[in-house]
């Protein structure tokens, strides 16, 4: 399986920090926020990893992460998003990367405690459609939201004003080849965007998709709200194994 981190984007909710550089460079406590999910992948086993950047400073992330040596990489592929045309048109872009194989999409500002190597063995095991993460979480209407029956996922619905539960649906996902020709279906959103939740939905009204609740804590860091308590959790208490590499190298 092949791994992607979504770091396109224009940062826009945390303006003026992200005036001059991007979101995804910005520290969460010892680390820059893009080591965290590089770091997700890795535990999962992935090394084969594209990098899609956007807006601001795209030329950094080459200066920060060059070929992975301090994850312990021989290489990582880069790609730039023109604007900001949602987190589906990011993924579009690595089509030819993922060449024809499944692939574990991280979006670059989730951050979690633990690791997502269960998720990631039964996605293995299941080998084809979709699989989300969902975690409990006193704020669904931030987040895309599952309404589940018993196992079953019946829909997902984008950042509800009455959330049919109190899960949000993860920045990582499991996906097949068949993600792409979705996503060439998409409709910009009312936000101008192509939506990743139209993209599980999809998968679900075929019945090709599962979940896995993620075990540990989750935070986004995209606001200056939750960029704060990423920054606390994982002072408190470290975030997936990451060791402190750069430092040394
Ligand atoms: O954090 C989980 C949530 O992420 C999910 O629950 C939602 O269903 C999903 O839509 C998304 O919600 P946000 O509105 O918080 O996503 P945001 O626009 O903050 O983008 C998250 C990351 O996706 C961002 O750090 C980089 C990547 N991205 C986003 C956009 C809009 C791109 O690479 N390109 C983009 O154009």
């Amino acid at each position: 399986m092949k791994g992607v981190v979504l770091a396109g984007g224009l940062g826009s909710r945390l303006k003026p920090l992200t005036k001059v550089t991007n979101k995804h460079l910005l520290p969460v406590h010892n680390q820059p926020m893009i080591y965290y999910p590089i770091q997700t992948l890795i535990n999962a086993g992935i090394d084969d990893i594209m990098i899609v950047t956007g807006g601001n400073s795209a030329g950094d992330f080459l200066k920060l992460l060059g070929n992975g040596k301090d994850f312990g990489l021989k290489h990582v592929n880069y790609t730039y998003q023109e604007g900001e045309g949602g987190i589906a048109d990011a993924l579009s872009l690595v089509e030819h990367f993922a060449d024809d194989k499944p692939i574990c999409v991280v979006l670059g500002d989730n951050i979690i405690e633990g690791n997502i190597q269960k998720a990631a063995e039964d996605y293995r095991k299941q080998g084809a459609g979709a699989k989300i993460l969902l975690k409990k979480v006193p704020d669904p209407q931030r987040f895309g939201v599952p309404e589940l029956d018993g196992d079953r996922v019946l829909q997902i619905e984008e950042k509800p004003e009455n959330p049919k539960s109190d899960f949000a649906v993860i920045g990582i996902y499991f996906y097949d080849s068949t993600v792409f020709d979705i996503i060439k279906t998409l409709k910009p959103s009312g936000r101008g965007e192509l939506e990743i939740t139209d993209v599980n939905n999809h998968y679900i009204n075929q019945g090709a998709m599962t979940w896995n609740e993620l075990d540990g804590w989750w935070t986004d860091a995209g606001t200056f709200e939750s960029l704060l308590h990423a920054t606390n959790l994982v002072a408190e208490t470290g975030a997936n194994n990451l060791e402190i590499k750069s430092a040394n190298s």
